[in-house]
């Protein structure tokens, strides 16, 4: 099975995902309308611009490339946004994705692989977050991402849909090349901040939060390079085919980091000393949030190559050279 349709692959992991389709031998083709994904980071696969909600175009876009299975990335990500404007995120993140797999359905499509999250965890009960970790989301953002999470698990019991569901932690870092990385509008990420304070395209970094009960007070998170999550995609793709089950892994290295320390980190590795401040909480911030990656590692044999330093370097690269 080698054609697969990349809905929203023109964004941030998306990209990296097509990158890495093609190197294994996959003709994947990208469906995107451009609302935030950009258009020079899937400059050589076939392109489809289209929306979500537009079920002619996308029969019309699995007839024309007889597509197979579809991995699906097109989702607003933004938390606080979320709270703000919980319509939003669920027509988009929610009827919108019903409406996608209605139409593979009505076209014969059987295979997904879907973007899930961290956020369907809700506030941690443990250390590490395994695939056992009860789901209570905290925010629409999570809430929405777990609705399609069930919604797959009824399409497997009635259409025998299979899908796999991956909880990303925080995807972070760029390609090797620096051809692609992380462009986001408005940026919110931690990472890709802090490396425009460092190249004095901000003023400062500020810091939301240094009285979190953590060892030093800023809160921790588990940082997961994005071609570790394209290759987690390709691995659990095959598993799903392999097997014709439904899948569910938590994605995240296993290891958390404060803010202060990345922060630290991302001073030696560009060797500038940027101005920090620190600010008060953002709201719906966990103070810790790290995976348990066992059942990925022993299920799809997946395990983490960029370590935290890797990850910045690679968003320093971009950063500094960055085409969009
Ligand atoms: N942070 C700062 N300053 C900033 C930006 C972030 O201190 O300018 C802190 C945040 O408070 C948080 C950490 O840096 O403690 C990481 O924040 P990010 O916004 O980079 O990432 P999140 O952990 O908030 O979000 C990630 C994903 C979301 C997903 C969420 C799940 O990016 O899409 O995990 O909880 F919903």
């Amino acid at each position: 099975m080698k054609n697969i349709l990349v809905v929203g692959g023109a964004g941030y992991i998306g990209s990296h995902t097509v990158k890495m389709l093609r190197a294994q031998g996959y003709s994947p083709v990208v469906y995107d309308n451009l609302s935030k994904g950009h258009r020079q980071a899937v400059e050589e696969v076939p392109f489809e611009e289209g929306d979500l909600g537009d079920k002619a175009r996308l029969a019309e876009v699995f007839a024309k490339h007889h597509i197979e299975a579809v991995m699906h990335f097109a989702a607003f990500i933004e938390v606080g946004e979320s709270v703000k404007e919980p319509s939003k995120y669920y027509h988009n993140n929610v009827a919108k994705v019903l409406n996608l797999l209605d139409t593979m359905k009505e076209n014969g499509i059987k295979y997904f692989v879907f973007s899930s999250t961290a956020a369907t965890f809700g506030e941690p009960v443990q250390p590490k977050i395994n695939e056992t970790h009860p789901q209570q989301p905290i925010n629409p953002y999570g809430n929405s991402k777990l609705m399609v999470e069930k919604m797959l698990e009824d399409f497997d019991q009635a259409y025998g849909l299979k899908s796999v569901a991956l909880r990303y932690f925080n995807a972070s870092g760029a390609d090797d090349s620096g051809l692609i990385g992380e462009s986001h509008s408005p940026e919110t990420h931690l990472i890709p901040l802090v490396l425009q304070a460092a190249a004095g395209k901000r003023p400062s970094i500020k810091v939301f939060g240094s009285d979190y009960p953590t060892p030093d007070g800023t809160c921790v998170r588990d940082y997961v390079h994005v071609n570790d999550l394209a290759r987690a995609h390709i691995l659990a793709l095959e598993k799903m085919e392999k097997e014709n089950k439904s899948l569910r892994y938590n994605l995240g290295s296993g290891s958390g980091f404060s803010v202060a320390e990345l922060i630290k980190e991302a001073k030696e590795i560009t060797g500038i000393d940027f101005k920090v401040e620190y600010e008060e909480r953002r709201a719906g911030d966990p103070a810790v949030l790290v995976a348990d990656p066992a059942k990925a590692q022993a299920e799809l044999g997946w395990t983490p190559q960029y370590n935290l330093k890797q990850i910045i370097a690679t968003a320093w690269n971009w950063e500094k050279n960055r085409r969009f």
